[in-house]
């Protein structure tokens, strides 16, 4: 048989992919092409017959790049998206081209070890405590899961409660605990674990959980109990205060679980770290690789202190596996999947790259940004910054001397999201409407921050001069 034609087929790739990631500081932020036209684009009979791959590539970048997203833009500032450093993308091509399946070391050795590797850079860099085991699942929402199932799992055992033997019919109550301003990914995870609803703690203004109100929320019942905690909200980026909340949830027997999506990257900076006193002392972590380390998607991590009750979580078996044998690592073994994609090459690859330090200026980079944003913004007539700028989120609220602060706060959102120099999206904070600026991309610069201050002013209808 011939040679495969991967020359014609990863060369057009190439040559598209660069053109793409060097257009990126010029070009609009926004996809250009709406449902319709992309439906046109890319849509059509399923083909009759096979083509060239090299033809099939371009016409692919031809129908679907004007429906792409700029999000590895420096300017692009909605929800909390990373975007991915040069070692990290090439290393996710790597992952591609050597399409590992990382269930089994068996299936591929050097993706195990990989994972391994990183895993333990990871928990040093984050401050987690030497031992943690660790699974590399999609995102923080399945990490979350990971580690709530864990949990579940494990506080069941304690109970005298065998889940996997007898499932949660008749199980003692397991109440889940978690601030008003956690994640909607902890809540989902509860759905698909059969938990239940979360038991809501009060937050403070910032969206902190109260350790008070914790405590007293604990004292109402004395079954089983996890406390998801959270660093970093979603909106304002403020810490539950960890070093309370932690030994209070031990001393009554808890679970604790952090969600870090990107917060617990504070971790990583001296600056920083204090906003996560205490966190070592959490019994599971979830955290994302594609949000702060700029590691293209999927790639989330869950972190255990148990191995063992991790890996009693996931245990499996099937007469054709080929475990692994004394010190060889099955992924599969820390994750609910089986068959998946390498995930460990990219996020090795961004560790190596960055190193201690490089991880650590990311990190305060964009907090730096964060608050040149609120600086600017705030500095301006008629705009009002709504929380304490602690980390890298932003927001922002135009009120309106008519008095539909909401109508004027989403009519700005609108026009800046139209104007295409940068992209950010809208919020609820306190039921008052908000403008949310994250800033999570490695590759922001102060430049990218100004011009982004001057187009939402404009937007606002006033000029900037940095
Ligand atoms: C605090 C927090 N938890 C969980 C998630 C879900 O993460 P992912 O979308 O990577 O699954 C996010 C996403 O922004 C988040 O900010």
């Amino acid at each position: 048989m011939e040679q495969p034609d991967w020359k014609g087929s990863l060369g057009e790739a190439f040559d598209q992919a660069l053109a793409y990631l060097e257009g990126l500081p010029a070009r609009p932020v926004p996809a250009r092409a709406g449902l319709a036209e992309l439906r046109a684009a890319l849509g059509g009979p399923l083909p009759d017959r096979p083509r060239e791959p090299r033809e099939v590539v371009a016409a692919l970048a031809e129908a679907a790049e004007p429906g792409v997203v700029a999000s590895g833009s420096g300017r692009y500032f909605g929800f909390v998206v990373g975007g991915a450093t040069p070692a990290a993308m090439a290393a996710d091509w790597l992952a591609s081209a050597w399409d590992q399946n990382a269930g089994l070391y068996v299936l591929g050795p050097a993706a195990s070890v990989v994972e391994e590797v990183a895993a333990g850079w990871l928990a040093e860099l984050l401050g987690l405590p030497a031992g943690v085991s660790a699974g590399f699942v999609t995102g923080a929402q399945m990490a979350n899961f990971t580690g709530l199932a864990i949990a579940l799992q494990e506080q069941l055992r304690r109970a005298g409660w065998d889940l996997a033997a007898d499932g949660l019919w008749g199980a003692p109550r397991v109440r889940v605990l978690a601030g008003q301003a956690r994640h909607g990914t902890i809540d989902r995870a509860l759905r698909f674990l059969g938990a239940g609803a979360v038991v809501a703690v009060d937050a403070d203004d910032q969206g902190r959980m109260r350790p008070a109100a914790l405590a007293a929320a604990l004292a109402e019942g004395d079954g089983p109990a996890i406390v998801c905690a959270q660093a970093g909200g979603v909106n304002s980026g403020a810490f539950d205060p960890l070093a309370e909340i932690i030994p209070a949830a031990h001393a009554h027997g808890a679970w604790v679980h952090v969600d870090g999506a990107f917060g617990l990257w504070a971790a990583a900076s001296p600056a920083l770290r204090h906003l996560v006193a205490g966190v070592e002392r959490a019994d599971s972590w979830a955290t994302d690789a594609h949000k702060w380390l700029n590691v293209p998607y999927d790639s989330g991590i869950v972190f255990v202190a148990r191995p063992e009750a991790h890996l009693a979580a996931f245990d499996k078996s099937a007469a054709y596996f080929v475990p692994g044998r004394e010190g060889e690592r099955d992924p599969d073994a820390y994750t609910p999947e089986a068959s998946r994609r390498a995930r460990g090459f990219p996020v090795w690859a961004a560790l190596r790259s960055l190193g201690r330090s490089g991880v650590a200026e990311l990190v305060e980079r964009c907090c730096g940004h964060a608050r040149r944003f609120a600086d600017a913004l705030g500095a301006a007539d008629g705009v009002e910054i709504l929380n304490q700028v602690v980390l890298n989120q932003v927001l922002v609220r135009f009120p309106d001397p008519g008095g539909d602060g909401d109508g004027r706060t989403r009519e700005v959102i609108r026009r800046v999201q139209a104007g295409g120099t940068l992209w950010l999206g809208g919020t609820t904070w306190h039921d008052l409407a908000a403008m949310r600026i994250s800033v999570s991309n490695w590759s922001t610069t102060e430049a990218d921050v100004d011009r982004s201050v001057a187009a939402i002013l404009a937007a606002a209808g006033q000029s900037f001069t940095a």
